[in-house]
């Protein structure tokens, strides 16, 4: 019913993976796997969803209804048990933009915030471009496995200065969907250091089996008040040039001022078909995205075995959730120049160099799985080959 492992020429499409690799890798004619984007066509029903529209013409300004917002209740209450209303919902244009608003809403410039490292590069750069200050709960690494240092965040919540913590679940880039009870010390310990909880969930459909993502409005209603969760259709329906994401914010003072930042900034109306196919998807995508993280988990388990068997020195560690695995190249030897090389100049194929990730990241490099298998292929035979001639 989905052919998900079809190659689909993105090459002059106006695509930021396509057309944007000159900026960090020298070139467009790489191999891509790099920024979190998938070489895969949705199903019909979402591109017959924007025919639909386009075919009435007329495209004003346009209203979110009662619908839209009643679709991410349902998607929200079926996939991930979360019991939330619809008033506690507010659209915004993009996950970042969202957490840039909750920076400049609810912390000032100086004030100390919390991420945990190796982590989505723009955590950092939004940390410090609003001129608040990064805490690195940085992520440790124990038998090829990321965990949570709770000692590090209980000490860095207690700083006064500290007003905000970050968190990324499922995290990118090291692919852990965090369990109910490390997820419940990280509610627990912002709660009670008063250290407002910002968790960044949109990655939060696509997790493999064996492992469930719990939102963290799920683990005690007491905490809720201090918590808001950023998340989006956009990683599990491939719709982030669509522009759709979503906060969910029980603190209703919170949500009056999220909102008027929103209206002031005239940035509360959503684009026609973002919010049309936000609706569809949250409609009718549940069986879509069972065959995808199926198609995925098949991908991953794909690299895990080619780089066990054909590539000595690296290691891509399976993850729990996300599209993103985590190559290990550490036992290469290399410095992060030679590393960058070898991927970009040598292999030809764009990743994302771990350490743009933070200083915990030197040494591994991120690659995007989302695509057909024949291109996975291509992809690692010539690392294989570039790692063969070292
Ligand atoms: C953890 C995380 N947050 C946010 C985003 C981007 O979200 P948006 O495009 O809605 O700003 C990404 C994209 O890769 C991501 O991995």
């Amino acid at each position: 019913m989905y052919n998900l492992d079809v190659i689909v020429d993105r090459r002059n499409t106006k695509s930021v993976k396509y057309e944007e690799m000159d900026i960090n890798f020298g070139s467009n004619d790489l191999l891509p796997f790099w920024v979190a984007d998938m070489d895969l066509k949705c199903p019909d029903f979402m591109i017959e969803c924007i025919i639909n529209r386009a075919k009435h013409g007329v495209f004003g300004y346009s209203k979110r209804m009662p619908e839209f917002y009643e679709a991410i209740v349902n998607w929200l209450r079926t996939r991930h048990q979360l019991e939330v209303k619809a008033e506690n919902i507010e659209y915004g244009p993009g996950v970042v933009f969202l957490l840039n608003m909750m920076i400049r809403k609810f912390t000032n410039p100086g004030d100390k915030i919390i991420i945990q490292s190796p982590v989505y590069y723009p955590f950092r750069k939004i940390v410090e471009g609003n001129k608040r200050i990064v805490s690195d709960n940085t992520l440790k690494f124990e038998n090829g496995r990321y965990v949570m240092d709770f000692e590090d965040l209980e000490r860095r919540a207690q700083d006064p200065q500290c007003k905000m913590m970050i968190l990324c679940s499922p995290h990118n880039p090291v692919g852990r969907v965090w369990t109910r009870e490390e997820l419940k010390n990280v509610v627990e310990i912002c709660y009670r250091n008063n250290v407002l909880l910002v968790s960044d969930e949109i990655h939060f459909d696509l997790v493999y089996k064996g492992y469930k993502h719990i939102p963290v409005l799920n683990i005690d209603e007491k905490y809720n008040d201090n918590i808001i969760i950023c998340t989006a259709p956009s990683k599990t329906f491939n719709i982030a040039g669509l522009h759709s994401a979503y906060c969910i914010i029980p603190d209703p003072e919170k949500m009056k001022k999220y909102k008027e930042e929103l209206h002031l900034l005239d940035l509360n109306r959503s684009n026609v078909f973002s919010q049309e196919v936000t609706q569809a998807v949250y409609e009718k995508g549940a069986d879509y995205v069972d065959k995808l993280v199926e198609f995925l988990e098949d991908n991953m388990n794909f690299v895990h075995d080619y780089v066990k068997e054909n590539i000595k020195g690296i290691t891509a560690y399976k993850m729990e959730g996300t599209y993103l695995m985590w190559f290990d190249c550490r036992a290469l030897g290399l410095s992060t120049e030679e590393l960058d090389d070898l991927f970009f100049k040598k292999a030809r194929i764009a990743f994302d160099s771990g350490y743009w990730f933070g200083e915990a990241g030197k040494g591994f490099m991120r690659m995007n799985i989302a695509c057909p298998k024949s291109m996975l292929k291509e992809g690692l035979e010539r690392l294989k080959a570039a790692v063969d001639q070292l």
